[in-house]
């Protein structure tokens, strides 16, 4: 056992998020693809009296440091499984917060993978991958993800993961707005926009998975599509000015970030991104904008 742990967690953006009809459970049937982007929190526990989170970073007073926390979360789901009593159990856990928070950017769910690999590194419980990703399940729809990192085909209500091929780098610019933006909020828009509508079971593209394959922006950016990106318009009207801004400025493609409001920018080469994020900043449609590249590993002891 060791006596800290710190492990590095990437953000995510969807290239496609496919949205089926309302479930019987609330949930909606996806087919999401992941794409997991350089952008990194950093969780490290320590040995403590009892479990505490704490959280540093431009955006941390947003984050609740109660149980509702994720990264509480998994700590607590972890030691329950194993039968460790409340003395072994207590940690404290740090959030280094670099993603941004309520963005769409699975900051949440990176905070409860890193948290999850964290706490069985220290505590030695040895969990396989498959009770990690079980677990990584039960915390929420994306947290799994945030696990595997790289590139995954989501299905279910994104939980169920495909791993997926990706032949190059892709350079990215996500513009952070300046307020948050609730995932069950989004959703309820979307089905109060599609009310009385039939909505068609959601398949992965093609053309999406054959441009991630091959590394090919342009191919991507052509392909990129999010559904509850109307939901979130319609929640946040004030996007369509970013979403504007970052293609004026010469992005490939422009979109939502899965439930937003954070906004994504494909651009053809990192010199391409550097310029869209000065002029996003320069345009006045967005908090902050920063460049990152993926595909990024998922959550990694450092
Ligand atoms: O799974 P997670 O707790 O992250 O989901 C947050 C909320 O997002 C859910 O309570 C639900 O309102 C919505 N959601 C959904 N369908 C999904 C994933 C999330 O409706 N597939």
């Amino acid at each position: 056992m060791s006596a800290r742990v710190t492990v590095r967690v990437p953000a995510k953006v969807n290239v496609q998020l496919a949205v089926g009809g309302a479930r019987p459970d609330g949930f909606h049937d996806l087919a999401n693809v992941f794409l997991a982007v350089g952008l990194y929190d950093e969780i490290t526990v320590t040995p403590a009296d009892e479990l505490r989170v704490t959280c540093s970073g431009p955006d941390a007073a947003q984050v609740p440091l109660d149980r509702t926390n994720l990264a509480a979360r998994a700590a607590l789901t972890l030691a329950e499984r194993h039968g460790l009593g409340a003395a072994d159990a207590a940690v404290h856990i740090h959030i280094a917060k670099d993603i941004p928070v309520a963005g769409g950017m699975a900051g949440g769910s990176a905070d409860g993978a890193g948290a999850l690999v964290a706490c069985d590194a220290l505590w030695g419980t040895r969990a396989s991958r498959e009770e990690l990703l079980d677990i990584c399940a039960e915390l929420g729809s994306d947290v799994p993800f945030s696990l595997v990192g790289g590139a995954a085909l989501g299905t279910g209500r994104g939980e169920k993961l495909r791993a997926l091929e990706v032949g190059g780098t892709f350079h990215w610019v996500f513009a952070m707005a300046g307020r948050g933006l609730s995932t069950p909020a989004v959703f309820r828009e979307f089905d109060r926009l599609n009310e009385g509508v039939r909505i068609p079971e959601p398949v992965a593209s093609q053309e999406l998975l054959d441009a991630l394959a091959k590394g090919d922006a342009g191919a991507l950016a052509a392909a990129v599509s999010n559904d509850l990106q109307p939901a979130a318009l319609s929640l946040f009207p004030e996007l369509a000015r970013t979403l504007d801004a970052g293609r004026a400025a010469g992005a490939l493609a422009g979109l939502v970030s899965g439930s937003g409001p954070t906004t994504a920018f494909l651009a053809g080469d990192a010199a391409g991104a550097e310029e869209i994020a000065r002029a996003l900043l320069d345009s006045g449609t967005c908090r902050s904008a920063r460049v990152a590249v993926s595909p990024a590993p998922g959550a990694t002891v450092v």
